[in-house]
């Protein structure tokens, strides 16, 4: 337990510690990198280029601080970072570490306004929070070591297959090197794969959400490359594994992992509303919906730049042609000359609230999206406008979790 005295402490410098948030972790990981270079193997260069993991892991910990009586009100959270800490590795002895460069950076950054005081109270909040998570993160290693085709850390699996789903998005059917069961998952879920590219110094790890329902020999991941653009490069690991990785090559992963799940004992109606290669998720949960619930209604929404970047639609388009029940809407942002002779969008621009109104019929329902930023702060500011209940929404993030609250509309 934290002593009186450091929750007082800790609960008025919150909000000093707020101010300087992203400082604080810019210069955190600065010194951390530096002292442990080791590290670099399992964190995401690009994330710490673009400043989304400095963030997520500064608004991480001040809410943590906040809640610090009483971190059950924010174990939802620390189990969605704890998942995504147990799919990368990261272990108990890598807290202590993180700990005192995390007090280090506050030192730095507060100068004198950092007494000894805040310094300790914050030294103990900090093993308490960390405590938290390594216990949540204990159980969730144990548990995807010990379930059936369960396993330690990374296993080697073979790309069985390479099947291209549209002009930018690639799926890979995994199977195990060592021939054995691999363990079940639930739709939504997403692997690590860690990747050794030759010539490159490090390893990179990224996650990549299973595309297909579980109970399959394989998992299915379906990656979008991420082209070079004028100010960016491109993509590691999505340029490897499309332009690099063939049948037969081996790439590593760890068990599934995430609490974006579909579920399966509420009977109401499903809507899965995904942009862009966000319909990996949400076509895993279509394939099991498909398989086990085939009575639940389901709305499947997708919005895509046009036809040659929208995939699946084949796989999606037959599955409603069988199924009754389930009803599929497209939105292109620019639909090509050929979108339009073929009429396969439904919806041209923007999703917004009419169009979703318009379309889902049976809005007493559970909702599932994902896509980029600004799609997801739309979809989410849209549904709020309609009234859902926040406990109906479910969302996926890929990349480090952000906040969604800035509204803006977007394909
Ligand atoms: C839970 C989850 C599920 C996911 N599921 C999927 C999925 O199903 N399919 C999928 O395709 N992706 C998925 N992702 C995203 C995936 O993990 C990767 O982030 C994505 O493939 C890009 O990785 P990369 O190594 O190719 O690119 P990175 O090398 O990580 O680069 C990412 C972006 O940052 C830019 N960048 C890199 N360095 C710089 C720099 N110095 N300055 C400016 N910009 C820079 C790159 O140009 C690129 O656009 C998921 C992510 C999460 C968290
Ligand atoms: C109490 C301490 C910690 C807190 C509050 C914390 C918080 C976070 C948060 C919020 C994220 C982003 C999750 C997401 O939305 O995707 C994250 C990711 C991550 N964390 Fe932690 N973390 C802590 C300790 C650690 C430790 C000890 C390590 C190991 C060195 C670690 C390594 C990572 C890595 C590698 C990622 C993924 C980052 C990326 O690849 O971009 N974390 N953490």
């Amino acid at each position: 337990m934290l002593s009186e005295q450091s929750v007082q402490i800790i609960k008025s410098t919150v909000p000093v510690l707020e101010v300087h948030g992203v400082a604080i972790t810019k210069r955190f990981y600065e010194l951390l990198f530096g002292a442990h270079p080791e590290l670099l193997h399992i964190f995401n260069h690009a994330n710490q280029k673009q400043g989304r993991q400095q963030t997520a892991l500064a608004n991480a910990v001040y809410a943590a601080a906040l809640h610090i009586e009483n971190l059950a009100a924010i174990l939802p959270a620390v189990k969605q970072i704890a998942h995504k800490h147990r799919s990368l590795g990261v272990k108990p002895e890598h807290y202590p570490i993180v700990g005192t460069y995390l007090l280090k950076a506050i030192k730095e950054v507060l100068g004198d306004a950092a007494t000894e005081d805040i310094l300790n109270a914050w030294a103990e909040a900090y093993g308490i929070i960390a405590d938290a998570f390594i216990g949540v993160e204990a159980e969730m290693y144990d548990r995807a070591h010990a379930q059936a085709g369960g396993w330690e850390g990374f296993r080697a699996f073979r790309i069985g297959r390479k099947v291209r789903e549209s002009d930018v998005i690639t799926s890979f059917y995994l199977v195990p090197e060592d021939g054995g069961a691999i363990a079940g998952f639930e739709p939504g879920q997403y692997v690590s794969v860690k990747i050794d590219i030759p010539g490159d110094s490090h390893t990179h790890i990224r996650q990549y959400s299973l595309s297909d329902s579980p109970g399959k020999p394989y998992y299915r991941i379906s990656v979008k490359r991420e082209d070079a653009a004028q100010d960016r490069p491109a993509g590691k690991v999505s340029t490897y594994l499309q332009e690099y990785a063939g049948e037969g090559s081996v790439i590593r992963l760890s068990a599934p992992a995430g609490d974006f799940v579909l579920n399966r004992t509420d009977d109401r109606p499903v809507v899965l509303i995904s942009g862009g290669v966000g319909l990996t998720p949400m076509v895993s949960m279509l394939n099991a919906l498909a398989e086990k619930h085939p009575h639940r209604p389901v709305t499947f929404i997708h919005a895509a730049q046009n036809g040659g970047v929208h995939a699946m639609k084949r796989q999606v388009d037959e599955l409603a042609g069988k199924q009754p029940q389930l009803s599929v809407y497209y939105c292109y942002g620019q639909p090509t000359a050929a979108d339009r002779e073929r009429q396969s969008f439904h919806k041209e621009g923007y999703v917004d609230l009419p169009w979703l109104k318009s379309v889902i019929a049976q809005p007493d329902a559970g909702y599932y999206f994902c896509g980029p930023l600004p799609f997801m702060r739309t979809v989410r500011r849209a549904l709020r406008e309609w009234g859902i209940p926040e406990s109906d929404v479910h969302f996926e993030f890929f990349g480090p979790a952000a906040s969604l609250e800035t509204a803006s509309a977007v394909r």
